[in-house]
């Protein structure tokens, strides 16, 4: 899907992901920041509406969330209303194959970007780049066996990473957790595929 096909979407329908963030991207932000990850500024890549931004600018990141949906931005942009929060989200729209950081920064969270596989992979190993000593990276998505074990998600297998897939993307990076993930959808199970790296610590 390009561009178009997202703004499409997103207009038909708001409010697809709903406004709580995933559970396990919750969870691995969580164990990083317990394992000694401060928190400092962040990136949400192929942000949406922005569930996962915002909830991370309420635990006070100071994020950068990037969509190449202007609609999806605007809405994110809508949604961005909690003034009692430490942190705030610059929201931009652009590229995730192309779009680039002006700095290094401590946490990229990526949420369900599909991607033609060799894409997904360039854009892991560019987000890898884009870490601070000790950054994390954080990748959460349907799996390839999502296809015929699970539900929802997209149904074309060129676009569905496996654990190898994501272990390319975050090659040369600390490799925290690279697992599949089984997520209660409805009567149904979900299998998504994480995967949690982090940059070296200089030595
Ligand atoms: C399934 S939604 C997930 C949104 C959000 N991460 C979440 O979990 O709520 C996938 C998002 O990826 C975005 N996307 C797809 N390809 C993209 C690209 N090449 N660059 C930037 N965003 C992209 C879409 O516009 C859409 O907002």
């Amino acid at each position: 899907m390009d561009a178009a096909d997202w703004n499409a979407r997103y207009l038909a329908q708001p409010d697809a992901w709903g406004t709580t963030p995933a559970a396990r991207i919750v969870s691995e932000v969580t164990s990083a920041e317990d394992a000694g990850l401060s928190v400092g500024t962040a990136i949400d890549l192929a942000c949406g509406d922005g569930r996962h931004a915002r909830w991370l600018a309420a635990h006070g990141w100071q994020v950068e969330a990037v969509d190449f949906s202007e609609v999806a931005i605007e809405q994110a942009r809508d949604k961005d209303t909690d003034e009692g929060r430490s942190g705030s989200v610059n929201w931009v729209v652009g590229d995730a194959t192309t779009w680039e950081p002006a700095e290094k920064v401590d946490l990229v969270v990526i949420g369900f970007l599909h991607l033609e596989l060799e894409s997904m992979v360039a854009v892991l190993r560019a987000a890898g780049t884009w870490l601070r000593p000790g950054g994390h990276l954080i990748y959460l998505g349907h799996a390839a066996e999502n296809l015929g074990r699970g539900v929802g998600g997209p149904q074309d297998p060129t676009v569905l990473p496996g654990i190898t897939e994501l272990a390319r993307g975050v090659a040369g990076l600390e490799v925290v957790s690279l697992r599949h993930d089984l997520r209660p959808a409805g009567k149904a199970t979900a299998v998504d595929v994480l995967v949690h790296a982090r940059s070296w610590l200089d030595r």
